[in-house]
């Protein structure tokens, strides 16, 4: 089977700040160190799903400034297949991440060449879907984030289901989406402070987590994972909800886990898992992916897991 996983978002040159406490107005505060890494939800979620040896296609928009050839190159050389990311006049995505000594996280991001991402990128990705074997459909998985417009994740939902992909949809910055959008993802992927988001419910137990799930997976028919950080993810698949607790780690920086945890369940789904299988396994990527600064340099790869 040809198996491959498109991921059509966002790359962002993050700037990842340590520091001891958020500084109050008007402070200048003293960071303890910084790390400067290739970044963005797509682009994370792919290198993570390529690190784990499965054929991933990233779709987005670079600028052409000094970030955009370092962008490229790194999700090349984590394996990343890069000929469907488009060079756009201006700056590529930023993010700027503090990153609190208590594991908190603080995190702006610049849209910059990501907002650039047009249907006819989208299009050219019917190129990489038609070279696989779209009658096995769990050979294709297609994965989306809220980082790029509305209207092309929209597009992109549509031309996914039209070719046969598994759409998981990572809603991701919290953002108004079209009620249609989110009933034909398979799979949606939220943090707690995304799902209170859409659930307009504050997630503050797994017990809250396991009733928010059940009524927002049945209300869009689909399945859905929660992820609650530390503390784990609550998994809806078919009916069954189910509680995969974190690993204990010494946490160094969290940044892209959520990430690695979604790279890791397409790779996953790809390779025939449940749903729930699939969290039990992105569990292990995104413990390991906290145990180091940065998103894509933290990733693990299927030895590192194994
Ligand atoms: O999920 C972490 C990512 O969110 C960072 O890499 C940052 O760029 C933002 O997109």
């Amino acid at each position: 089977m040809n198996k491959k996983i498109t991921v059509i978002g966002s790359l962002n040159y993050d700037v990842i700040l340590k520091i001891p406490r958020l500084p109050f107005k008007g402070e200048t505060l003293t960071a303890n160190g910084a790390a400067f890494s290739a970044g963005g939800k797509g682009a994370n979620q792919a290198v993570q799903a390529a690190k784990l040896k499965t054929p991933t296609y990233m779709v987005g928009c670079v600028g052409t400034d000094a970030s955009a050839d370092f962008l490229v190159n790194t999700a090349k050389e984590y394996g990343v297949n890069v000929d469907y990311i488009r060079k756009v006049p201006g700056s590529s995505g930023m993010g700027v991440i503090n990153a609190v000594e208590d594991g908190s996280v603080y995190a702006c991001i610049v849209r910059g060449a990501n907002f650039e991402v047009t249907k006819d990128n989208i299009v050219d990705t019917v190129n990489i879907t038609e070279n696989a074997d779209i009658t096995r459909l769990s050979g294709l998985v297609e994965d989306l984030q809220n980082e790029i417009p509305v209207e092309i994740i929209a597009y992109a939902i549509d031309k996914a289901k039209e070719a046969g992909c598994i759409v998981v949809l990572n809603a991701a910055p919290a953002i108004e989406l079209p009620e249609e959008c989110l009933s034909k993802v398979d799979i949606l992927v939220v943090n707690e402070v995304e799902a209170e988001f859409y659930c307009h419910e504050k997630i503050d137990s797994v017990e809250k987590a396991k009733t928010e799930i059940k009524k927002m997976a049945e209300k869009y028919n689909n399945n859905v994972i929660f992820t609650l950080g530390k503390d784990g993810a609550v998994a809806y698949e078919n009916g069954t909800i189910e509680f995969i607790p974190a690993m204990k780690v010494d946490a160094i920086e969290t940044t892209g886990a959520g990430d690695s945890y979604i790279g890791a369940v397409s790779h996953s789904i790809i390779e025939g898992k449940s749903l729930i299988e699939a969290c039990k396994f992105a569990t292990k990527c995104s413990a390991i992916t906290v145990c180091r600064m940065g998103a894509q340099p933290s990733m693990p790869t299927l030895e590192d897991v194994e």
